[in-house]
């Protein structure tokens, strides 16, 4: 979940769906419908809002359409849905007790293979979603330094927490006192923002900027060094949000390709292929930070996805996933930008090959990229407007053609020749 518009209940384009009964019922006893939650709000009104079903790369709605799934619902199905040895994993440990009154021996299992598989990481600990690892983050982060303040990215996503969410209502100003701005791939306003307040306990970060509705950017290499730097000259921690690219880019972090280590690193989406799980990795020298703080929840400490995740984590390198889904990336985007040159449209597609982001060139309200989206989903590929899309390692040779197909469609019914 990374929108923040909401957009008002009652433009059902399919009234006599399943999907548009769903919607109305949701009205009468979910606050907002569904347009409060998820990011259903930016999606075209005639997007289906209940899912049914997921195999491989290919998902169907509550209506019985199927659609090559370009979304991975929103990051966690990284290597297709339902995943065998990972659904077989999880099922076994559900056999035996998920929700216990301790956590499962395979949470040690898959601490153990998270801090041999992520390079800074020298323990781990868990928890259920992005929101509740970037949290514990900056809690270990000022336990650890005994200071308070934080720095983010302006207009970066790290949860719907009060210090963070993007939506104002219910937030007071004393929720993010203590929260300092900067712009992304700029030390020099990292440097800025440090040095006009009090002392950091940590700089928070994006392994590449991913703002919803923006063309993304890639790290600068010399700017993560930079911050990396000012968080060893400052004592601050560098906390890597990886809860959106984490497994998609590096086994090992995102930040390894670039030699880049933080000292926290927040986790959640793609680690239990879907399952609910988010872990937060950190090194030595937050140790006793991290043993400090008081967190827990009355869910984080159930076994099933754990045994998922240890089985994600294993078949994620044994299909060598990273690269396949960079190769299959890489066949969207040259066949999408070759769509789009044969017609004279202007368009940025841009951040990694397996997290790549379309926008129209002065497509303002995103109002081309609104009518692609909804072209491209009539004709079988769910994509989104105004958020990064996400390849699986599912999606064959078959899935990019019949995605290909749809955004031909989609580019034709947004260009008038
Ligand atoms: C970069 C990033 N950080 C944190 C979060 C919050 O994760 P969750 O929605 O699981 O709380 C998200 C979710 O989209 C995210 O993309």
């Amino acid at each position: 979940m990374t929108d923040q518009l909401v957009r008002p209940a009652g433009r059902d384009e399919r009234p006599r769906s399943v999907d548009a009964g769903l919607r109305r019922r949701a009205r009468a006893v979910i606050p907002g419908g569904m347009y409060g939650h998820q990011s259903a709000g930016p999606l075209p009104p005639e997007y289906p809002q209940f899912m049914r079903a997921g195999r491989g790369a290919r998902i169907w709605d509550v209506d019985g359409n199927e659609y090559v799934d370009l979304m991975c619902s929103y990051g966690p199905v990284v290597l297709g849905h339902q995943h065998q040895a990972v659904e077989a994993a999880a099922a076994a440990q559900a056999q035996l007790a998920d929700c216990q009154n301790g956590p499962g021996a395979v949470m040690v299992e898959l601490a153990e293979l998270l801090v041999r598989t992520v390079e800074h990481a020298d323990w781990a600990m868990f928890a259920k979603n992005g929101t509740d690892a970037t949290t514990t983050c900056v809690t270990i982060a000022r336990a650890q330094t005994g200071r308070d303040r934080i720095l983010v990215a302006t207009g970066a996503y790290h949860g719907a927490a009060p210090w963070c969410t993007p939506r104002p209502a219910g937030v007071t100003a004393a929720d993010r006192v203590n929260i300092g701005q900067y712009t992304y791939n700029d030390l020099a306003s990292v440097v800025a923002a440090a040095q006009s307040g009090p002392e950091l306990a940590a700089i928070v970060v994006s392994p590449f900027k991913h703002d919803a509705g923006y063309d993304q950017e890639l790290v600068d290499p010399a700017f993560a060094r930079g911050v990396r730097e000012l968080c060893d000259q400052t004592g601050a921690a560098l906390i890597l949000d990886d809860v959106r690219c984490g497994f998609r880019l590096h086994l090992g972090g995102s930040w390894e390709p670039i030699g880049v280590r933080p000292d926290l690193s927040a986790w959640s989406k793609a680690i239990a292929n879907g399952h609910p799980l988010a872990a937060v990795l950190g090194n030595d020298r937050f140790r006793d930070g991290a043993s400090r703080i008081f967190v827990t929840g009355s869910f984080w400490f159930s076994a099933a996805p754990m045994a998922a995740a240890v089985a994600t984590i294993g078949a994620l390198r044994a299909q060598d996933a990273i690269a396949a889904m960079d190769r299959t990336g890489d066949r969207l985007r040259s066949g999408i930008l070759a769509q789009a040159a044969a017609r004279g449209i202007e368009v940025s597609y841009t951040g990694p090959a397996a997290m790549p982001y379309l926008t129209f060139a002065g497509d303002r309200n995103h109002e081309q990229a609104s009518a692609f989206a909804a072209a491209a989903m009539r004709n079988g590929a769910y994509l989104h407007p105004r958020h990064n899309w996400f390849i699986s390692a599912a999606m064959t040779q078959a899935d990019v053609d019949r995605a290909l197909a749809a955004t031909e469609a989609a580019f034709a019914a947004v260009h008038a020749p």
